[in-house]
């Protein structure tokens, strides 16, 4: 089958990308440096035609929530708008754990994104994903102020990205099932060691103090609101084991 990536070139789409192209599927990349700024409108119809299923793993790094809304309901609207003018009869959209009950700014354009999915006339499919492995990398990055890299505190059970690839190019050779089944990792871990283990692992030196974040979102991420729920389907790959063999 013909499998489109939207954001076939980041962490994550890189991985959908791969298990994709390991399965014989042909799969097309729509991402800026590819070529297709899919804030812009019409811009990927042609590329389309013939194409299976869209799998939309595109983000944007933002704290605000006005950025994050404009963004997901941009790219969105466009990829829906050019499925149907190119006659894709699925959209496969990645989203979060946890999103509607987190005050997370990235989080409103999430839920915005899913919003307009669920709403949408064409086929479509919903994951949820507890936080990758890789997101103490991004932390670890991201999170900087001056020489520290702080760690916020926040109860999390991540799943490897590459299971969480696997699952996408599962849904994508299914029809359209609306929203499925959330895929988290096997155990619930602190971000604050997984921050501190990543660095360590990567021959880092340094202090990265552990911060509380104040608000109701500190509140959400020490409270476990970004947990998974009892009935999740379950990766295999620990923290631990993603450490040891990335
Ligand atoms: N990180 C986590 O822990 C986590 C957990 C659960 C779910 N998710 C979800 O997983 C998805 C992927 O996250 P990620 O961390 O893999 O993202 P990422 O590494 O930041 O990749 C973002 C992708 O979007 C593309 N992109 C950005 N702006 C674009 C535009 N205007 N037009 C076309 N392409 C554009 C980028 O490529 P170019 O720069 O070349 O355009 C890149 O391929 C997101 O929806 C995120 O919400 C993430």
């Amino acid at each position: 089958m013909k499998i489109a990536v939207a954001g076939g070139t980041g962490l994550l789409g890189r991985r959908v990308v791969e298990e994709a192209r390991r399965r014989d599927h042909e799969v097309l990349v729509l991402s800026r440096s590819e070529g297709f700024d899919l804030t812009v409108g019409g811009a990927a119809t042609r590329a389309l035609e013939g194409t299976d299923v869209v799998v939309d793993v595109l983000s944007v790094v933002t704290l605000k929530a006005a950025t994050s809304i404009a963004f997901f309901e941009q790219t969105t609207r466009i990829l829906l708008a050019v499925e149907r003018d190119a006659g894709v009869p699925h959209h496969l959209a990645l989203s979060i754990v946890g999103i509607d009950k987190a005050p997370f700014d990235y989080y409103a354009g999430k839920l915005a994104q899913e919003r307009l999915v669920e709403a949408s006339t064409n086929g479509w499919t919903i994951l949820r994903a507890t936080q990758f492995h890789e997101f103490a990398a991004q932390m670890y990055e991201r999170a900087r102020f001056g020489p520290l890299h702080l760690a916020p505190r926040m109860r999390t059970q991540p799943v490897a990205a590459a299971e969480v690839a696997t699952r996408l190019v599962d849904l994508c050779e299914r029809t359209p099932q609306g929203r499925v089944r959330d895929l988290a990792g096997p155990r619930e871990e602190s971000l604050v060691d997984m921050i501190r283990d990543y660095a360590e692992a990567s021959g880092a030196h340094g202090w990265i103090p552990a911060v509380s974040l104040p608000g109701d979102l500190g509140r959400a991420q020490r409270g476990g609101l970004l947990l998974p729920d009892a009935d999740a389907d379950l990766g295999r790959t620990t923290f631990a084991e993603w450490l040891t063999e990335r």
